[in-house]
């Protein structure tokens, strides 16, 4: 049996790994065998509830796996839509390469950030909210913004949310698929894509890695590039700005010193908004979200917890909380006594994670905001 776990501990933090490495193939082949190895493992388990616990981890591998799949068929793969009853009414060519949705996610499940919750409030929610005040203040509403920082931050998790606080539809797009999957008609697709958002308004367009999409015109030789980059400039001008009409932009980037210049200017994609690693009280809220409903033993101080984890993304936090449940998960299902999550879990889990972000990488983005470049 230990081996069968030790099997399973190597399998799934390889699958991890290779998951936050964003190597979604290997990912997706460890996942699935770790899985594999926890259905065993459940076969074998003394007790019903051990066996449930097992299938239910054996579950969760199984729909890391389909991210998996997801995350590669979204920028390079089959096509995917994820829509409701009305989307599908409105279902346009641009279907099989954007992926539209209603998203779920609020500004409250975002720890921390707030400044950023501020000004995207103040630039992109409170105009629609309040369309009359906002003309009469001379604000225009809609309009774009990039969300720019380190991975795991929670940057997409912002652009959902500001869908979900304007009641719009969130239409996720991959510069990777219009590039490579759609050469030579890159253009027209960008085009089918705003058209179908203006259909739809309010409407949030998100474009993740937009640094794919409009990278500096100087540092990529590609003729598509370089016609797609007007195209998409001139999409944004042409931004109907009335309340009821309102199409918001946002693009998302970790390197956004590659993004042409001219995306950034006045009109287009003019707020830039930094996406931080998480202070001292958003690490707080964070080990509330992702550890507050596990059983913790009595020696777990989130204060204690909250200093430790410095320097650590949202996203890093979140790992490590899961991994925490891990062993004293494990012993039971190995027909141990439960236990809850000690302090001595989670230091060890400290211990052999090291944060996803390196200084080096802040001071590169230090530099971006100061001098914009
Ligand atoms: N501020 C946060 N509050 C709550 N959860 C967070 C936060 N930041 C990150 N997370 C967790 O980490 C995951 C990854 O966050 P998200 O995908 O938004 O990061 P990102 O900034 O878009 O990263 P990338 O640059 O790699 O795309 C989220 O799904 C969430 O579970
Ligand atoms: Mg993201």
């Amino acid at each position: 049996m230990s081996a069968t776990i030790t099997t399973f501990e190597r399998l799934k933090s390889k699958g991890i790994a290779a998951f936050k490495g964003g190597d979604y193939a290997t990912a997706r082949s460890y996942l699935v065998d770790a899985a594999e190895c926890m259905i065993e493992l459940a076969e074998s388990a003394k007790t019903a509830e051990a066996r449930r616990q097992h299938e239910a981890l054996a579950g969760e591998l199984v729909s890391l796996a389909k991210e998996c799949d997801a995350r590669r068929s979204h920028p390079q793969g089959a096509p995917r839509v994820r829509q409701g009853e009305k989307d599908e009414e409105n279902a346009t060519d641009a279907s099989d390469w954007v992926v539209r949705e209603r998203p779920t996610i609020g500004f409250d499940d975002i720890a921390g950030l707030e400044d950023v919750k501020t000004e995207i409030r103040l630039k992109m929610i409170y105009p629609f909210a309040h369309p009359e005040l906002a003309a009469k203040y001379g604000i225009t509403v809609g309009g774009g913004i990039l969300l720019y920082g380190p991975p795991g931050t929670g940057k997409t998790m912002i652009a959902k949310a500001i869908a979900r606080e304007i009641d719009a539809t969130f239409f996720l797009i991959s510069p990777a698929q219009i590039m490579s999957k759609w050469v030579g008609e890159a253009e027209q697709n960008i085009k089918k894509l705003f058209d179908a958002a203006k259909t739809e308004t309010p409407s949030v367009i998100f474009i993740d890695e937009v640094e794919a999409l409009v990278p500096r015109r100087k540092s990529d030789a590609s003729t598509v590039m370089q016609r797609v980059v007007p195209q998409v400039l001139q999409e944004l001008e042409g931004f109907d700005r009335k309340s009821d009409r309102a199409l918001l932009f946002v693009g998302a980037t970790n390197k956004p010193w590659l993004i042409d210049e001219a995306m950034l200017r006045p009109g287009r994609l003019d707020a830039k908004v930094y996406v931080g690693l998480p202070d001292a009280p958003a690490r707080f809220k964070l080990l509330e979200i992702y550890l507050g409903k596990k059983p913790l033993a009595p020696d777990v101080e989130f204060g204690e917890f909250c200093d430790l984890l410095e320097g650590y993304s949202g996203a890093d936090i979140r790992n490590i909380a899961q991994q925490a449940a891990h062993l004293p998960f494990l012993e039971a299902i190995g027909g141990q006594p439960p236990r809850p999550i000690g302090r001595s879990d989670l230091l060890s889990v400290i211990e052999r994670t090291q944060p996803s972000v390196d200084k080096g990488d802040l001071t590169r983005f230090e530099k971006f905001t100061v001098t914009g470049d």
